[in-house]
């Protein structure tokens, strides 16, 4: 067996706890985090589907009543995070945090469903999963888009997962920092400074949170109150394609949701409005601002995992990948390297992050196999050259920010193991 592989593989069990898997095997993350546990089963699904199904079993023990699965669930007690789940302050039977991230969970269930080749008898052994993850993404319709707009928004720049980004930077500029502050960083003493994001962003972040907090984490309140409300293309197109996943397994499970499908036509017609083609441009609303955010980053072409059903413009978005990553040794930069918001190093800001590359290669196996298969061997060579980082520059492959990472990992299994 390729060495990689094997050390891989080690490296996720290294990094399992009780039926959950840190994100990294240094300090840095001691929970389990929602979206990095999801890339986590589906790597796991490659080699023990056991663990598999146990990572994504623990995840959704952490639901709260509402539907809502939190970003982070701290099942031990750790206080070296900042905010830790004493600072969060929720969670149900389990501490957590009192915010989500992208739903991906949904689709990467479809797939490890697919790639087993259930019958229909032993899908159904796993109704009870897709019926919690249809309540969450149900949550979102009823929590995240409470006017029926169509779209669904973000309360807080950790719920997109690409907390620093610059898609940011405008609506964080206006959040006054909460004067009686008090939190000490951990992260920048485990990782350079240079790599992670600013003392302002975290004062913001707190910031947010602990206004979120005072409001009890109410989900009928939140998107009216919360210091930042976004609606956010990447993470539409995440949830857009999580709708189709959970609508497809319920099939099996001889159920099936209105409700679900007739957000998914209202959600793909309003997503596509965000692109606009000719100016090969995408536009992501604050509504706090009543602003729109025009940045060139890696998250917008989440469109292609999408499946939006009209492949004029899939070609469009094709084209505009090519562009935006032309002359890039590494790719895919997190934010294009001609954007005057661009870092080399710092975290979301740039770097190359290979869940995006999986998303994108996901999106694009049925649209330009080509494409997709040239995404697929950079991936790989690139972990290959440098190991399982959290993040690697895309000047000059450099590997960044944590090591040992689990979904650099597990995704490196999948794109290794598995052809389309
Ligand atoms: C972090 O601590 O940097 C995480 O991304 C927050 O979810």
């Amino acid at each position: 067996m390729n060495s990689t592989i094997k050390v891989a593989k080690r490296t996720l069990l290294n990094n399992r706890r009780l039926n959950y898997t840190l994100p990294t095997n240094t300090k840095l993350y001691p929970a389990q985090w929602n979206w990095d546990s999801a890339f986590i089963a589906l790597g796991y699904s490659n080699f023990n589907l056991d663990y598999s199904f146990k990572e994504i079993e623990t995840l959704i023990s952490g639901q709260w009543d509402d539907g809502m699965i939190p970003h982070i669930l701290f099942h031990i007690k750790d206080l070296n995070y900042t905010p830790n789940y004493k600072a969060w302050n929720c969670g149900r039977k389990i501490s957590s945090s009192g915010i989500t991230q992208p739903p991906i969970l949904a689709s990467i269930l479809r797939i490890i469903i697919e790639r087993q080749k259930f019958s229909k008898k032993e899908i159904k052994k796993h109704q009870t999963l897709i019926l919690k993850i249809k309540k969450y993404l149900e949550w979102f319709i009823r929590y995240r888009d409470p006017k029926k707009t169509g779209l669904i928004s973000i309360l807080h720049p950790w719920e997109s997962g690409y907390d620093n980004s610059p898609l940011w930077d405008k609506s964080m500029s206006k959040i006054k920092i909460d004067s009686k502050l008090s939190y000490k960083r951990k992260d920048n003493k485990i990782v350079k400074k240079s790599q992670r994001p600013l003392k302002i962003d975290y004062d913001r972040y707190v910031t947010i949170k602990n206004h979120l907090r005072e409001l009890n984490y109410d989900p009928k309140k939140l998107y009216f109150k919360s210091k930042f409300n976004v609606v956010d293309v990447g993470f539409n197109s995440l949830f857009l394609k999580a709708l189709k996943d959970v609508n497809f397994l319920l099939k099996f499970i001889g159920k099936s949701s209105i409700f679900l499908k007739r957000y998914i036509l209202l959600n793909e017609s309003k997503l596509i409005k965000l692109f606009n083609s000719r100016k090969m441009k995408f536009k992501n609303k604050d509504l706090k601002n009543d602003t729109s955010i025009e940045i060139p980053s890696i998250t917008n072409f989440f469109m292609l995992f999408a499946d939006l059903n009209n492949n004029l413009i899939n070609r469009e978005l094709i084209k505009g990948l090519k562009k935006y990553y032309k002359n890039e040794k590494y790719f895919f930069p997190s934010i294009s390297s001609k954007h005057k918001s661009f870092e080399e190093k710092r975290y979301w800001r740039g770097p190359v992050w290979v869940n995006c590359n999986w998303i994108i290669y996901q999106g694009l196996k049925n649209k330009d196999k080509k494409f997709a298969e040239i995404i697929r061997k950079k991936t790989i060579n690139l972990v290959e050259k440098e190991k399982f980082r959290e993040y690697y520059s895309c000047k000059s492959g450099l590997g960044m920010g944590a090591k040992n990472f689990s979904w650099t990992a597990a995704l490196y299994l999948d794109f290794k193991l598995n052809r389309s």
